[in-house]
């Protein structure tokens, strides 16, 4: 099946990327967000994205206009249901996915597909808040969207084959290199980097090192672009506890549980560059400078 028409459903961080890349790749694109204000930052933010690659040289004015012309906001989620191919970029929570998807459940027809961007919710549990759950799976998008090459393609047991295929053809269409992966907490990415984070936190809690040096050796010694405590405030603390917790519930291993340093951090509000104070202070945004840790 051909993915002409595309609904995302949040236009923040993620779901401000992921509208603007799939209108890039010629889709038509709806993006709803719960109020005008909030979408209207939405937007906004994507039209910065685009004037920065106009600045550079990189998209003309005329493909830029072309863009945003196949880009539609709403704060309606009727406006989704000609949607092929929807994608949930809303807040983590089981609660306000279940009542956007029983919604458009109601909305849209048979053939659309379902897709999230959740980064630890359950996949299947989604899809049993609707009556397509083979036309239901996860596409996992990495921040910034517009910048990183990855999309995790996530079945579910009862995902239809065909539908996987569709989606590894949309990710192939907007630029991206699709990895397959099963429903399980963290897929593929998360798996891996969560304990790799938690553990850079473990390191400076036990006085391996400091923030600039855990963070110099990840970058230098092994080529990171951005050292972990660094990815971390990028990320955002909060964040990485929540998917962190989420983990560790799942499998009960103690790679995954969040170290007491994150929980008092993210405690204070410390989340990370967002925040304005992380594991760096960003009141100069342009030279980050590490805190210091009584
Ligand atoms: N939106 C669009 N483009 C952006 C951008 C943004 N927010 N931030 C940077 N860019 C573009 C720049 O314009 C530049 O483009 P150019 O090469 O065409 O000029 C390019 O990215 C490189 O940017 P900079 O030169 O400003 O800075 P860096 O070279 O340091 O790159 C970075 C910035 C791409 C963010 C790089 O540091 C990086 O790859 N960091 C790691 C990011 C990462 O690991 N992301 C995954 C997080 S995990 C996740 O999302 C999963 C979730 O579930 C938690």
């Amino acid at each position: 099946m051909a993915i002409e028409k595309v609904g995302v459903v949040g236009c923040g961080l993620m779901g401000s990327g992921i509208a603007q890349i799939a209108a890039a790749a010629g889709c038509q694109v709806t993006v709803r967000e719960v109020n005008a204000v909030v979408l209207e930052q939405g937007l906004q933010s994507i039209d910065k994205n685009l004037q920065r690659l106009v600045d550079k040289g990189t998209l003309s004015a005329g493909d830029r206009d072309q863009i945003r012309g196949r880009l539609h906001g709403t704060t309606n989620l009727e406006d989704l249901k000609d949607c092929d191919l929807i994608i949930d970029a809303i807040i983590e929570q089981l609660a306000a996915k279940r009542e956007v998807w029983t919604a458009l459940d109601k909305i849209c027809p048979k053939h659309t597909i379902f897709a999230s961007n959740t980064s630890s919710l359950s996949i299947t549990e989604m899809a049993t808040f609707t009556q397509r759950p083979d036309r239901f799976l996860g596409l996992h998008f990495f921040n910034p969207v517009p910048v990183m090459k990855l999309i995790e393609v996530i079945r579910t047991i009862a995902t239809d084959k065909k539908v996987e295929e569709d989606a590894v053809a949309f990710a192939h269409r907007v630029g991206k290199t699709p990895v397959r992966t099963t429903d399980r907490t963290g897929f593929i990415v998360n798996r891996l980097l969560v304990p790799f984070l938690l553990d850079a936190i473990r390191a400076l809690e036990e006085g391996v090192g400091s923030i600039e040096d855990i963070d110099n050796s990840m970058k230098l010694g092994c080529g990171h672009p951005m050292g972990p405590l660094t990815l971390l405030d990028f990320v955002g603390n909060d964040t990485t506890y929540y998917i962190a917790n989420i983990m560790f519930d799942e499998f009960k291993e103690k790679r995954f549980a969040p170290p007491p340093l994150l929980k008092r951090m993210v405690l204070m509000g410390w989340n990370g560059r967002k925040a304005g104070k992380g594991f760096y202070d960003y009141s100069d945004p342009a030279k980050p400078k590490p805190i210091s840790l009584a």
